[in-house]
């Protein structure tokens, strides 16, 4: 696939269908991931790879960290909670080093991991997969990155959902680069 049309008809699908990928298709993407460049070669990025029960555990954290900040809640609130983690198969969680040294910024380690995710989203679409990059307040929930390793002032910027898209869904076109773009002549 050429890289334009790749970029072109990239676009977020959330419906996917719950078989499991092989590790292969996985680790292809992850191996994408890691081609985005980034400053003083520091390799910013740091990936967890939720499948099958995996899925299932940080459903249970997040659950119980609602449930934690919003006792008022309806028991039916945690238990959708507990089954967002199971959208598609394969949930990549993707934090952001710290900076190690004085000359590493943070922004540049959060752009460096923002590439890499796009890069992995691209490779998904190359392979036939339907991904999808969310956030939402779980990518900010303090329970929830400790469960995935990360410091509660780590950055996690994508959990990105990944599978056999259910339907392939006709693109719309997306606004164009002109009312956000000036030349310097
Ligand atoms: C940093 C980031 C966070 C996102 N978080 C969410 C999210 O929490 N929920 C969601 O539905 N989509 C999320 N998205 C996906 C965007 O909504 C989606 O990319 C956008 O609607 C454009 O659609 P496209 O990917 O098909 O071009 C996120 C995208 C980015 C880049």
């Amino acid at each position: 696939m050429d890289v334009f049309e790749a970029i072109h008809n990239r676009h977020s699908q959330g419906k996917v269908r719950p078989d499991p990928l092989p590790r292969e298709l996985i680790e292809k993407l992850l191996d994408a991931a890691v081609q985005a460049p980034n400053h003083y070669k520091v390799r910013p990025w740091r990936f967890v790879v939720l499948t099958g029960e995996g899925r299932n555990r940080l459903g249970d954290v997040m659950a119980a960290s609602q449930r934690e900040r919003h006792p008022e809640f309806p028991p039916e609130a945690f238990d959708k909670c507990r089954a967002l983690p199971l959208r598609a198969p394969v949930v990549i969680a993707v934090g952001v080093d710290k900076p190690s040294e004085p000359k590493v910024l943070e922004i540049e380690n959060v752009c460096a991991a923002a590439a890499a995710c796009q890069n992995l989203l691209l490779a998904a679409h190359e392979m036939g997969l339907g991904a999808k990059w969310r956030t939402s307040e779980w990518a900010r929930d303090p329970k929830g990155k400790e469960f995935l390793g990360f410091e509660s002032d780590q950055h996690m910027i994508a959990f990105i959902y990944i599978g056999y898209p259910e339907f392939v869904a006709e693109p719309a076109p997306r606004p164009s680069f002109e009312d956000r773009t000036v030349w310097m002549e």
